[in-house]
């Protein structure tokens, strides 16, 4: 059962700005990171496979983990939760959704205008200038053909900058929202993890998605997966 009280927020809501991570995918069969057991980074090393330094000294490991990765993606379905929040776009004046999610499901299920914060597993780019370049899916390392350098995923690693866009569009939500749901996210990774103190300085309402909540402080926490969660919500807000 829903609170009351969320229901209302949300009736009366002007401005929704969401931010998912990897939980939101969970139920269509894509890894996590951090869960114990089944969590990407407790089988797999982040500074091997999500840093440039670590693609600079192995490229083609790197590689193999992420087509690996692409296969996954492109191989499954969008679940209810990323069809529920496409449906809550229609719900609501204004919605944002942000995602860390590199996995395209949320385009796949509809939801438009989404914010990539990590980037697209499924976009390649120059590992030297940035530009996009399509590459197929298997073979030998792509390699620019502008200026000859490796092509890399088009994702977000640890120590790179946020896509300027990305993150000023995501601020700019964060501020302006009137509530805030977080769903299936850890909340360790900054500066998306951030974006919710931002709408909490702004007095939105701030609505956590986890079966296993994450921080303290969220106004309202469903504990709860997203595939039940948000359909629940989407319901309760239809005509
Ligand atoms: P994490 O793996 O850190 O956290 C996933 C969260 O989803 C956990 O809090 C789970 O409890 C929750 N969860 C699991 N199943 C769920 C479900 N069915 N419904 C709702 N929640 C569920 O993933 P992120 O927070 O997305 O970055 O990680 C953030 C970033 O760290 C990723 O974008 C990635 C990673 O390193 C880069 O690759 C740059």
């Amino acid at each position: 059962m829903l609170p009351e009280a969320l229901v209302d927020t949300l009736r009366s809501a002007r401005h929704v700005c969401v931010l998912t991570g990897a939980g939101v995918s969970a139920e269509s069969g894509v890894p996590t990171f951090r869960e114990a057991q089944e969590g990407l980074w407790a089988n797999y090393d982040p500074m091997q496979l999500a840093t440039p330094e670590g693609f600079a000294s192995d490229p083609k490991l790197v590689w193999e983990w992420y087509r690996w990765r692409r296969e996954q993606v492109v191989n499954v379905e969008p679940n209810p939760a990323h069809i529920g929040l496409a449906q809550l776009q229609d719900l609501v004046p204004t919605l944002t959704l942000v995602t860390q999610n590199v996995d395209n499901l949320h385009q796949r299920a509809g939801s438009r205008d989404v914010i990539e914060f990590h980037g697209n597993i499924l976009v390649d780019r120059c590992f030297v200038e940035g530009c996009v370049i399509e590459t197929p899916l298997r073979g030998d390392i792509p390699l620019c053909p502008g200026c000859g350098a490796p092509v890399r995923p088009g994702v977000v690693w640890f120590g790179e900058a946020i896509p300027e866009e990305a993150l000023n569009l995501s601020f700019a939500a964060a501020s302006d929202c009137d509530v805030f749901l977080s769903i299936g996210t850890s909340s360790l990774v900054y500066p998306a993890a951030g974006l919710v103190d931002i709408a909490r300085q702004n007095k939105a309402v701030t609505v956590e998605v986890n079966p296993d909540p994450t921080r303290t402080g969220f106004d309202f926490v469903l504990e709860n997966k997203a595939g039940t969660a948000i359909p629940e919500l989407v319901n309760s807000l239809s005509p």
